[in-house]
């Protein structure tokens, strides 16, 4: 077993975190109301460029909310990539609604814009396209197919603050979108997320439904039933410290995205996500696949890798191969593209602390592992 230890994500809280919580305890702003959450609420909506934004105790309360604000529900259909972490899913069912599964582009291992008409019934509401590990979905034929069938488009944008399309910032894309500020997303709270759009309507009404469903004009009146999905002051506190060196965070993942590009481009069979044209990608999870030749499963590389003192994470199980989803899996068709994706990859650690020398001892140690530099 080696001494070192290289986690596969960590959060790094080198500005005014410690500040503003200290701040919330002497205050004793310490629940949902108090100013950290309203300034982290205004300036993530101006980042993202858009009219609101509405903190949530996470990024899938805050997808909840997002479809629950549209109106989804029972008997409706909302068409999302197959390959997504299970919250993407969830959140539909949440509603009551049925999750219809795509494939995904070989190159950006997002949505297949391509194959999402074939899914589109007189049910479907929404389309909800996933920025995978901060790559964009081709928001253009996204939109273009929402527009002519009359549906709407929520972004699930979890995995990529900061990303753009045709100088656009996710977030703002769609009808409204859904950030997560977990502890291993780009920016974090720790636990959190954020719907935000740019209709004021939607945004107060995803407000609403995320306090209980009071109504935002009269106290301890509820015309509607809501979930208590709140931020906590303390949770918006090292949320807004952290949005504050956003720009760090980006290029520092930036850094570490391009050294394992540079260094791991001439390994025989190692591949990745690729940029189109008119997206400006973010670096989440640095994430490889493993072709021919390598000879090796990703499972023993990973096994490997942990011995090695590297953490690393496996490429999310499609949604359609998960017991609560599979049968309707099924009656979605075929998935080759993100089963490929699914059984072949992972991600190696990707965070704003990784130094140069760990990049290149990740590599080396991956090297060894599929079998080459011995
Ligand atoms: C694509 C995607 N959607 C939704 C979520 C849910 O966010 P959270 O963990 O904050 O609930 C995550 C992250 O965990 C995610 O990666």
């Amino acid at each position: 077993m080696s001494e070192r230890f290289i986690p596969v994500a960590a959060p790094v809280l080198a500005g005014n975190e410690k500040a503003y919580v200290l701040d919330c305890i002497e205050s004793s702003w310490i629940s949902s109301c108090g100013k950290y959450v309203e300034k982290f609420e205004r300036a993530f909506a101006d980042y993202c460029g858009v009219g609101h934004a509405v903190s949530c105790s996470s990024g899938t309360a805050a997808l909840h909310v997002a479809l629950l604000a549209l109106g989804v529900g029972t008997g409706d259909e909302v068409i999302l990539p197959t390959l997504t972490f299970v919250a993407t899913a969830n959140a539909v069912t949440y509603c009551g609604a049925r999750p219809r599964f795509v494939d995904i582009e070989p190159d950006t291992w997002t949505i297949d814009p391509a194959l999402i008409e074939a899914k589109i019934t007189a049910r479907t509401k929404a389309i909800l396209p996933v920025h995978l590990y901060g790559y964009v979905a081709n928001m253009d034929a996204v939109t273009e197919l929402a527009g002519r069938h009359n549906l709407f488009v929520v972004e699930d944008a979890a995995e990529a603050h900061g990303a753009e399309f045709r100088g656009r910032r996710v977030g703002s894309l769609s009808d409204v979108a859904a950030f997560s500020f977990y502890g291993n997303k780009i920016i974090s709270s720790g636990e959190g997320g954020m719907v935000v759009t740019d209709s004021e309507e939607l945004g107060r009404y995803a407000a609403q439904l995320r306090g209980q469903g009071m109504d935002l004009n009269q106290r301890y009146w509820f015309p509607i039933i809501g979930y208590n999905y709140r931020m906590p002051n303390l949770t918006a506190a090292v949320g807004l410290a952290q949005l504050e060196l956003i720009d760090w965070h980006l290029n520092r993942r930036r850094e570490i995205a391009s050294w394992y590009r540079d260094i791991l481009r001439d390994v025989p069979g190692i591949g990745w996500q690729s940029a189109k044209d008119g997206r400006k990608n973010v670096d989440w999870l640095f994430t490889i696949i493993l072709d021919e030749p390598i000879r090796v499963s990703r499972d023993d590389v990973i096994a490997r890798l942990s011995e090695r003192g590297v953490e690393t994470r496996p490429v999310f199980y499609p949604m359609h191969v998960l017991p609560p989803y599979r049968e309707m899996g099924q009656e979605d068709g075929l998935f080759p593209v993100a089963e490929r994706v699914a059984r072949s990859g992972l991600s190696l650690p990707t965070w704003a602390g990784l130094q140069r020398k760990d990049v290149i001892y990740v590599c080396d140690a991956l090297r060894e592992c599929i079998g080459e530099g011995r």
